[in-house]
């Protein structure tokens, strides 16, 4: 059973959601709250603060608003406030919706909190395996992206740095960012979950290069 306020804060975020982009839509957001209870299972966490903080946690991602940073903290903090939620869980939840996104990964403090380890972990969890792709390939769709350009990124016989120069392909994204997820998890539990999500996208990206200069069916 849910509480009243994790039910009304479904209800907000799926409002607030509706017409996202598939990979940050409110699916996005359930999987990330779904995989962080799991995560928070037999733990000693405020299960509260890290609901509220999966749930809100891409309630207004600046790459969909004009690069806004402070757009998430305030809505969620009007929101937080209008279900009468007291101010040192709304720092908590607003802690986690700020240090949450890989890009701001380098300004965040050395200690972080339980609940923001659980919820990130969660989040980068989603950026794995199938549904990983999916969404990676949706939002370069969504860019306007090339999905793999022989020219721009590599081919088999580049090696991972060369990989690492070139940049805006699809599958470039998978080795700017999708590949460091892995070793970025904090706790052993998604280290766990990661593993076999982590191998399918390796193994992905070698069967789509090698399908891409026909390797597959040359010796057929
Ligand atoms: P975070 O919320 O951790 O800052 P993002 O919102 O940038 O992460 O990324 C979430 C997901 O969006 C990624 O896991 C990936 O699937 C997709 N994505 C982000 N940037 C790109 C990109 N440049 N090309 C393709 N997919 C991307
Ligand atoms: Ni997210």
């Amino acid at each position: 059973m849910q509480s009243p306020l994790i039910e009304s804060t479904i209800r907000f975020v799926k409002e607030r959601l509706s017409g996202a982009e598939s990979g940050h839509d409110y699916f996005h957001v359930e999987r990330v709250y779904k995989t962080a209870m799991l995560l928070c299972e037999g733990m000693e966490v405020d299960t509260k603060v890290v609901a509220l903080g999966a749930l809100l946690h891409d309630i207004a991602d600046p790459k969909f608003h004009g690069g806004d940073e402070n757009l998430a903290l305030s809505v969620s903090r009007d929101f937080l406030l209008s279900q009468n939620v007291d101010e040192a869980t709304i720092e908590e939840v607003l802690f986690i919706i700020k240090h949450v996104s890989f890009k701001n990964r380098e300004q965040a403090p050395k200690e972080l909190p339980l609940e923001l380890m659980v919820v990130q972990d969660a989040d980068r969890l989603d950026a794995l395996g199938a549904i990983g792709i999916a969404r990676t390939f949706n939002f370069g769709g969504y860019k306007g992206s090339p999905m793999h350009d022989p020219k721009l990124a590599p081919r088999l016989s580049m090696s991972k740095e060369e990989y690492k120069k070139s940049e805006g392909t699809t599958l470039n994204h998978f080795h700017e960012k999708l590949f460091l997820l892995k070793d970025m998890l904090h706790l052993e539990r998604s280290k766990s979950m990661a593993a076999g999500r982590h191998a399918f996208m390796e193994e992905f990206v070698q069967r789509f290069l090698s399908e891409w200069e026909q390797k597959d069916v040359e010796s057929q």
